[in-house]
């Protein structure tokens, strides 16, 4: 099928790719000429496991092309996509200025049918303004005939496993209320419904609000498990082993409920900020989302709180080796990452940060730029010379092995603070290591 990506960032890219590799043919259109420049010649700008081949060979076998050109794009698709940003307004309310834009220039290019489609996650009524702004330039036109279809097909990939998740998702939402856009998005995405029926076809704002709730309930779940380990804390239980004893309930389920520093990341932290302002603009006070997002922005305190605590108050030129930048692992992406939080209260303190992490390397350069306070370090042993504790705030596979007996040689102190509960209390502290993790007895 012919289909067009409007926006190339994460879920735009991600999706044109994979739709381009089970043989669709698939242009991308985007505002940024410089993006849309180095995209052409292979370079990806995020880093997302097994995304760069594949659009590569896509680009290769003209199945994938990328343009400016918001006409060609509008001509081309007969599907069209719109994935472009919905960033937090002031109150936290999503900025839909980029996904009403393009629905403008769809309808002000277009000269048949076309199916629109809503992937960026939008507050629930999008769909309407979508079809409103393209019926308003239509009639502008004397095109007030025209057909379109707003459909409302949100996405659930993750960072890390973006183009796995894509390929292989739960559940494919579809909301619409007309039959043929039904039956084009069933041909879209027959070739990942395969093995089970994912696909599930519901009214248009339902589909809209499953995104907010799908990614709120997950929010929802970390936030307990933290508010449930700073209890933990208190009393001296092992949040890891009241995990694993809820876990087992499968109404509660394994997934989603490690304790930690926080969560990160473009989509939590937006997402229960903008559920919440949609509730208020109701009328409707969303208490249990406000109680997430306070214990989520308390949380990220949390290891900081430990630290000074344990050098009594002062860290006043005290040096912090600190393990992982991005949100989490598998991506360069430091949006809303406890990290930041945590490196910019010891700096206020004092501190200085001797960092690495696996990819999010030249991030944390472009977002703090040059200063003395932080060192970017090659590798992970060279962050840990000299530093008077080792801080562990993303857990990458490749930290998860502890060569105890390297650290305690080359830190000065044999000090672990871990915000991702990667290590048994009981070894480290046999080792000689003071050990401070979240919601367990150290
Ligand atoms: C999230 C959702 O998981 C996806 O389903 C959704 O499609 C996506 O948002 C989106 O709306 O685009 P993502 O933000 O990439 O995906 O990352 P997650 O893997 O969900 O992790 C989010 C944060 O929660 C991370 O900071 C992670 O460290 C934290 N987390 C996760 C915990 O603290 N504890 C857990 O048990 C799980």
């Amino acid at each position: 099928m012919n289909v067009t990506v409007f926006g190339t960032g994460y879920v735009g890219l991600v999706q044109a790719a994979v739709l381009a590799e089970a043989g669709n043919n698939v242009a991308c259109i985007d505002i940024d000429e410089g993006k849309i420049a180095r995209l052409r010649q292979g370079h990806i700008p995020i880093y997302e496991p097994g995304l760069e081949p594949m659009v590569k060979e896509s680009v290769a076998n003209g199945n994938l092309s990328f343009s400016t050109d918001a006409a060609i794009g509008v001509e081309h698709g007969e599907l069209i996509f719109i994935a472009v940003g919905t960033p937090p307004d002031e109150d936290g309310s999503a900025d839909l200025r980029h996904v009403l834009a393009v629905a403008d220039t769809i309808a002000t290019h277009m000269a048949e049918k076309k199916y629109i489609i809503n992937k960026s996650t939008v507050p629930v009524g999008t769909a309407d303004k979508v079809r409103a702004t393209v019926e308003a330039r239509l009639a502008q036109r004397g095109l007030g005939e025209l057909a379109f279809d707003v459909i409302s097909n949100p996405e659930f990939l993750k960072e890390g496993s973006a183009v796995a998740d894509c390929m292989r998702p739960d559940r494919i939402i579809i909301g619409t209320a007309e039959k043929a856009s039904e039956q084009k998005m069933r041909q879209l995405y027959a070739p990942f419904n395969r093995n089970h029926e994912k696909i599930l076809v519901m009214d248009v704002k339902s589909a809209e609000l499953t995104k907010y709730a799908a990614n709120c309930m997950l929010a929802t779940k970390i936030s307990f498990m933290n508010e449930m380990a700073n209890i933990a804390d208190r009393v001296g239980a092992d949040i890891e082993a009241v995990r694993r004893g809820i876990g087992s309930d499968p109404r509660v389920g394994y997934q989603f409920i490690y304790a930690g520093i926080g969560y990160g990341g473009s989509c939590f932290p937006k997402d229960v900020k903008a559920l919440i302002s949609s509730a208020e603009q109701l009328g409707l006070s969303a208490e249990i989302l406000a109680a997430v997002e306070s214990r989520n922005e308390q949380q990220k305190h949390y290891m900081a709180e430990k630290i000074i605590a344990h050098f009594d108050g002062d860290v006043q030129g005290k040096v912090f080796a600190l393990w992982g930048l991005a949100f989490k692992p598998n991506t360069d992406d430091m949006r809303e990452a406890p990290s930041r939080v945590l490196m910019e209260r010891l700096w206020e303190k004092g501190a200085r940060i001797r960092a690495f992490d696996p990819e999010a390397m030249e991030e944390c350069q472009r977002i703090y730029g040059d200063r003395d306070d932080l060192e970017l370090c090659g590798t992970k042993e060279a962050a840990l010379k000299g530093a008077d504790a080792l801080i562990v705030a993303t857990e990458w596979q490749q930290f998860k092995a502890l060569n105890t007996k390297e650290i305690k040689g080359l830190l000065s102190a044999p000090v672990i603070f871990d915000g991702r509960n990667q290590y048994d209390p009981g070894e480290i502290a046999e080792k000689g290591f003071h050990y401070y993790c979240v919601g367990r007895p150290n």
